[in-house]
């Protein structure tokens, strides 16, 4: 058993610790594997032992200040106080954790945003560069730490080369986040080199109504809409106009609408929740709608959800109101398939028994179809970007419905402005939903179990949704199509 005695006697030195090789700082090495055998626990990790002697087990998430309730600095390297978790410093007022080894954590200059108003003409992803998240670098880092294999490292360096979203997904993140990530984006301008920064907005009032993996904090009732509208919406867009020399995309609240189009009578979840995302969605977009440097898409769920005629037909008469209860603000479009398995094109699926009678068995079928029906709904202006993330690869799921941690999943097209000639109204590939970050717990007893992701082809055991998980990541880099 570890004398706790020795354990405060050298922690006491203090000194460096690393987030990835914590235990340094208690005098002991990193064990060489994050999956070394658990000797034993305390409140700094998981030991086990090496070569006769105590070793640290490296933590899997790169973010471990989160397994604290903190997030990770996204700027600051400034150390504040240093304990046994790891090093951390302080950004809107709160601690955070350093995320170590970070030479892939950029320091963000300090820099007061000035520059002439930036208005989006046209297809917001097209001539501009794509900001790197550094939050998904580090995580990447994190990952690399724990592989061996050369070829595989290869692969996880070359996905800190490619853009994804940065998800807003709690009052707490959004504060971490928005503002450091726009800053960081806004330094690498230049002349007239334009930085392109894509948020997901996500915590509406009883959020994921229709599953429970992605619950929020907020819940369906006014107090928690009115913190909606004030602590977090009104927020983005105090810093959104203060960043107005640069190019914004806003992803607005994935499967939101689409529960109101197909689960309002058979989950009381969403009935409970209908009046809250509608009020939430007209409030942001009478907001953010009118900020000429910023374009946002709402989401449509994905092919196997809203693909049938009926729901189509649906569609466009829930998203066509919603659109115009938000006036005088615009939306540029929609996103589709997002944290999604559904492949982009896959020509052995067609109308049948196969696809349920559904017509649209893939997302270019869904996306040719919505671009029809939403026009004829009178929806003026009706352009997409697809999540690529995670549907590189067709996966072996016993019904296109599955959507958490699939197994065989693979990295898809890579985030591009314009991939597909003749298709002008797609806007863009994009990586929404980070690789590597689960879509749900398969943990049992967890309050967000969702049973979707106990099914026999959800990759298990999986961690909370947004968290790191390795298995997926290193399954999608290796089935990665295109290959990396
Ligand atoms: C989770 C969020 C997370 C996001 C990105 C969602 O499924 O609910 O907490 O930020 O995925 O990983």
């Amino acid at each position: 058993m570890k004398a706790s005695l020795a354990i405060a006697a050298i922690a006491a030195l203090a000194a460096k610790a690393s987030a990835a090789c914590w235990s340094e700082s208690q005098g002991y090495p990193c064990c060489s594997s994050p999956n070394a055998e658990v000797w034993y626990t305390d409140e700094s990790g998981k030991w086990g032992v090496e070569n006769n002697d105590w070793c640290g087990i490296p933590k899997a998430t790169a973010c471990w200040a989160a397994d604290l309730g903190y997030p990770c600095c996204s700027s600051t390297t400034r150390v504040e106080y240093t304990d046994n978790s790891g090093k951390w410093g302080v950004e809107n007022g709160d601690w955070c954790g350093i995320i170590d080894g970070g030479s892939s954590t950029p320091d963000i200059p300090d820099v007061t945003p000035s520059g002439e108003q930036y208005t989006i003409s046209g297809n917001p992803f097209s001539g501009v560069e794509f900001f790197i998240n550094p939050y998904y670098t580090a995580e990447v880092d994190g990952a690399i730490a724990q592989m061996s294999d050369s070829s595989l490292i290869a692969k996880a360096e070359k996905m800190k080369t490619y853009s994804n979203a940065i998800w807003l997904d709690t009052i707490k993140n959004m504060q971490s986040w928005l503002e450091t990530n726009l800053k960081g984006a806004y330094a690498q301008q230049s002349g007239s080199k334009k930085v392109l920064t894509v948020f997901v907005v996500y915590d509406l009032p009883g959020r994921d109504c229709h599953a429970l993996a992605s619950n929020g904090e907020l819940l369906a009732n006014d107090g928690d809409l009115a913190r909606y509208k004030s602590e977090y919406i009104d927020v983005i867009e105090g810093h959104l106009k203060t960043y107005n020399s640069q190019p914004v995309v806003l992803i607005v609240e994935p499967d939101s609408l689409a529960n109101l189009v197909t689960n309002l009578e058979s989950t009381p979840a969403c009935a409970d929740s209908e009046k809250y995302y509608l009020e939430g969605h007209a409030y942001l977009i009478k907001k953010f709608g009118v900020l000429p440097h910023v374009a946002m898409y709402l989401d449509i769920g994905h092919a196997f959800w809203l693909g049938w005629d009926d729901n189509r037909e649906k569609a466009g008469k829930v998203y066509a109101k919603v659109i115009s209860s938000g006036s005088p603000g615009k939306v540029r479009g929609f996103t589709d398939n997002v944290s999604n398995y559904t492949p982009w094109e896959d020509p052995t699926l067609s109308r049948g028994p196969d696809t349920e009678w559904n017509p649209c068995p893939d997302e270019k079928r869904y996306l040719e179809a919505m671009h029809k029906d939403f026009k004829a709904a009178g929806i003026s202006s009706v352009y997409f970007v697809s999540d690529t993330s995670r549907n590189g690869k067709k996966v072996d799921r016993k019904h296109p419905g599955e959507w958490c941690n699939q197994t065989g999943v693979g990295v898809g097209a890579r985030p591009k402005a314009s991939p597909v000639s003749g298709m002008d109204y797609l806007d863009a590939f994009y990586w929404i939903k980070p690789l590597g970050e689960s879509d749900g717990t398969s943990d049992e007893n967890a309050e967000r179990f969702d049973g979707y992701c106990g099914h026999e082809t959800a990759m298990k055991p999986a961690p909370e949704a947004g968290q790191w998980f390795q298995k997926h990541f290193e399954q999608g880099i290796k089935n990665a199509n295109p290959p990396l």
